[in-house]
């Protein structure tokens, strides 16, 4: 079991660093029992950028650098980003955090209920109290999900997602029939992986979410939900209200 000494790390790193606010998201080094990744690669710090807290990996902007070292699939990507959704939701649900998904995640939701096949992330917004009590309470923290969380390996549920399954269409050429096969295959095997590992998310906010101004360009993304084995992450903003 490696998790309490990865919050013990974590909860060290946020300590020793509470002292001043930081200007950039946590280092490399203050998630080193967390990231299986020997090397950062986050961008790194800019004269131009030095007041943004949150950076993006410098093979593409919608992983974490310090998580991940390469883009996915598109299929492998499609599976690990409805693993974070599932988690993200039903941790805020269990906390008692409101939150409300935007952008292009709204826009899959409203059209056909799902993730849009090309989306490379997910947006979600909070209210102002909500940030405040996640930065208060559960900045850095990490939360272990298990396959059975997700439903895998429940044939109840498995049974279900079959059920409301759309009939694929005939396939017009047997590479076409490879192709899905070739998938399946794919998913099965990232499901196994799930059931042998689990899965960790790390709560980040950024301190900056005070800050009300919209010249705040930087700091646009208030906290984020890192998928610690992929990189891919929800963005999470906070709605501020101002006064009439
Ligand atoms: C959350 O923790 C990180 C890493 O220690 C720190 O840089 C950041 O300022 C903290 N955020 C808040 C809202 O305190
Ligand atoms: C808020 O952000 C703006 C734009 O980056 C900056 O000029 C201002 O100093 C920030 N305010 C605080 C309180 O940090």
């Amino acid at each position: 079991m490696k998790l309490p000494i990865e919050l013990l790390l974590l909860s060290f790193a946020s300590l020793a660093s509470s002292a001043s606010l930081q200007p950039r998201n946590a280092n490399f080094a203050a998630v080193l029992g967390l990231t299986s990744l020997s090397t950062d690669h986050s961008t790194p710090d800019d004269d131009a950028l030095s007041d943004k807290f949150f950076h993006e990996a410098t093979f593409d902007g919608h992983y974490d650098g310090r998580f991940a070292e390469a883009k996915l699939p598109d299929d492998t990507r499609a599976f690990h980003l409805q693993l974070l959704l599932k988690s993200y939701v039903d941790t805020m649900d269990r906390i008692g955090i409101r939150t409300w998904i935007m952008h292009g995640c709204l826009l899959g939701w409203w059209w056909n209920g799902k993730i849009m096949p090309w989306d490379n992330d997910l947006d979600f917004m909070l209210d102002e109290r909500s940030t405040r009590e996640l930065g208060n309470w559960w900045n850095m923290t990490v939360h272990h999900y298990t396959a059975k969380d997700f439903g895998f390996l429940d044939p109840i549920v498995e049974e279900e997602e079959k059920a409301v399954q759309v009939e694929p269409l005939q396939h017009t050429t047997t590479a076409a029939k490879a192709k899905d096969e070739g998938i399946a295959i794919r998913k099965q095997f990232l499901r196994e992986e799930v059931a042998k590992k689990g899965k960790k998310y790390l709560l980040e906010v950024n301190p900056n979410y005070i800050n009300t101004s919209t010249n705040d360009r930087h700091n646009v993304i208030d906290a984020r939900w890192i998928d610690t084995a992929t990189g891919l992450y929800i963005d999470i903003t906070t709605l501020h209200t101002s006064p009439p």
